[in-house]
């Protein structure tokens, strides 16, 4: 298999990468960014292994599912049993999958109370259990991990060297402690100090920083100053759906509210039935901003309950606007 990552980032520096997040980068969100601006990698939102092994299988496998343009994408897996991980990566190849990453830095309480998540940074025997499972399960799929800098208290130097040698692909590292949340700005210089150890010891692994990251400027500084071969971003695609556009350039008003109704549209046909449409809505505000009246467009659109309703509302709006532009 065609190691990708490796490609990645001898070709575009930094290369840029959509930030898993749960409950956003649905199948239905990464499709339309994937026909907007589309980053380097797409992550699915992380999925769990034993769901995936079990009974839960049914309502968990449509986290797994993505569309042709989504390429190169990685399923990103939780869980606990090494086992289940070989049966899981291998499903993951079946599924056409461009690589596979171990979430070993989510701080949600219940995920890390079950040993999952960033409580792994604890239990590196357990990690690496992880990492040869997959290993075994889909031997030659791209590896990677994404973590943070330590669960309760910063730990990078010893978590990232142990990380590194398990000899992994790449490896994204944002720059917090499990215990920060998103509280305080991201530690840029705990994800330097990954990288010279990279540089050190396992040149052969791609590292991703990630933290705060909300353009493309401030990711090539990153990536001048600390070194990352690749940069991650999340809330970034919230303040503008177009941040992994090249060449960078300003949208207007107009073509933002048109993306909501390619959103809706897409959404609509994804998942057919109005009691599923509240979902859409806290996507509104990435779109709906920035105009004279964005406000209550706003409130009227999170009245609605169908996507014929959204069409209804955003057309006048689009006329209007297309006509001040012109
Ligand atoms: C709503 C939400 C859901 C998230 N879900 C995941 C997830 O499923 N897997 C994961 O590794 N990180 C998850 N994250 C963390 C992001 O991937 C990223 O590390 C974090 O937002 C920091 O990057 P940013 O400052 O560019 O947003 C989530 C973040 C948010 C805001």
């Amino acid at each position: 298999m065609v190691n990708f990552w490796h490609q990645l980032a001898l070709q575009t520096k930094p290369f840029l990468t959509l930030a898993p997040m749960d409950g956003v980068t649905d199948r239905v969100f990464r499709k339309m960014i994937a026909g907007t601006a589309k980053p380097d990698v797409f992550f699915t939102e992380f999925t769990n292994t034993e769901a995936l092994t079990s009974r839960g299988y049914e309502k968990t496998i449509h986290r797994l599912a993505y569309s042709d343009g989504e390429h190169p994408i990685v399923a990103q897996i939780w869980g606990t049993e090494p086992k289940n991980f070989s049966v899981v990566a291998r499903l993951v190849r079946d599924l056409g999958f461009d690589g596979i990453d171990i979430n070993m830095g989510c701080p949600d309480r219940a995920v890390m109370k079950m040993g999952s998540g960033a409580s792994l940074i604890d239990n590196p025997p357990l990690a690496a259990a992880m990492i040869v499972a997959i290993k075994q399960g889909a031997p030659g799929m791209p590896v990677s991990v994404k973590t943070r800098i330590g669960a309760t208290k910063v730990v990078t130097l010893d978590w990232i060297r142990f990380l590194l040698a398990q000899k992994i692909d790449a490896l994204t590292v944002h720059g917090r402690t499990a215990k920060e949340l998103s509280k305080v700005p991201a530690h840029w210089e705990e994800i330097g100090k990954a990288v010279r150890l990279r540089d050190e010891i396992a040149p052969g692994t791609v590292i991703i920083g990630n933290g705060d990251i909300l353009t493309q400027i401030q990711a090539a500084q990153a990536h001048g100053t600390y070194g990352v071969d690749g940069v991650m971003m999340g809330k970034a695609v919230f303040q503008n759906p177009w941040v992994f556009e090249r060449p960078v350039r300003q949208h207007s008003a107009g073509e933002s509210l048109a993306l909501l109704v390619r959103h809706a549209k897409l959404y609509a046909d994804a998942y057919p039935g109005v009691h599923r449409f509240a979902p859409l809505k806290k996507y509104f505000k990435i779109y709906v901003r920035s105009f004279h009246g964005a406000n209550v467009l706003l409130k009227r659109l999170m009245e609605t309950e169908n996507f014929s309703e959204v069409e209804e509302l955003v057309k006048p709006e689009l006329d209007r606007l297309h006509a001040s532009d012109g």
